[in-house]
């Protein structure tokens, strides 16, 4: 297994819109064993295979307090999302050190397939549908800063640019 490099907001390569997945290769498996162990690496509760330069619908999370356990999500569709929504702090791996709220649904159906290429249905709640929400999001080419105002926005690339600058120094 081998760490994978995460793309940093604003790198444009996050606003890519991923392709379905065709086939489930040797190197998709490959892929989303590195993408579990990059999440569980870098803290992450989710990861979408956007933010590792590979433009192809999959994503892993792992919102369990024992990060033991898990799931991944090809190919994903929402079927259902509840009416309610709720606003929380959210963070991202491509956006380091930056939690702003966000504005989600409290539930989510979502139809996908498994790392085996089997289907499934998931109904995901509290923070595992906000989890789901924010990772298809990056599927889309879509990072959680999009949603704040353009002030806060540019707030933060400014801090990211700079932290980027920094550290290629
Ligand atoms: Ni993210």
């Amino acid at each position: 297994m081998a760490l994978l490099n995460i793309l940093c907001y604003p790198d444009p390569r996050l606003y890519t819109v991923a392709k379905p997945v065709v086939e489930i290769t040797e190197s998709i498996t490959v892929l989303i064993e590195n993408m579990i162990e990059t999440m569980y690496e870098s803290n992450g509760i989710g990861l979408a295979a956007t933010q590792v330069d590979v433009h192809q619908r999959i994503i892993v999370i792992d919102v369990s307090e024992e990060r033991s356990s898990p799931i991944v999500l090809i190919n994903p569709e929402i079927l259902w999302l509840h009416s309610e929504r709720v606003k929380g702090d959210e963070g991202c791996l491509s956006v380091p050190n930056t939690y702003d709220g966000v504005e989600r649904a409290i539930e989510v159906r979502v139809s996908a397939m498994d790392q085996k290429g089997k289907t499934r249905e998931l109904h995901a709640k509290e923070l595992f549908a906000v989890c789901v929400q924010h990772e298809m999001d990056h599927l889309e080419g879509k990072v959680f800063v999009d949603y704040l105002s353009p002030l806060k926005r540019n707030r933060i690339k400014t801090k990211m640019l700079k932290l980027q600058r920094e550290q290629n120094r």
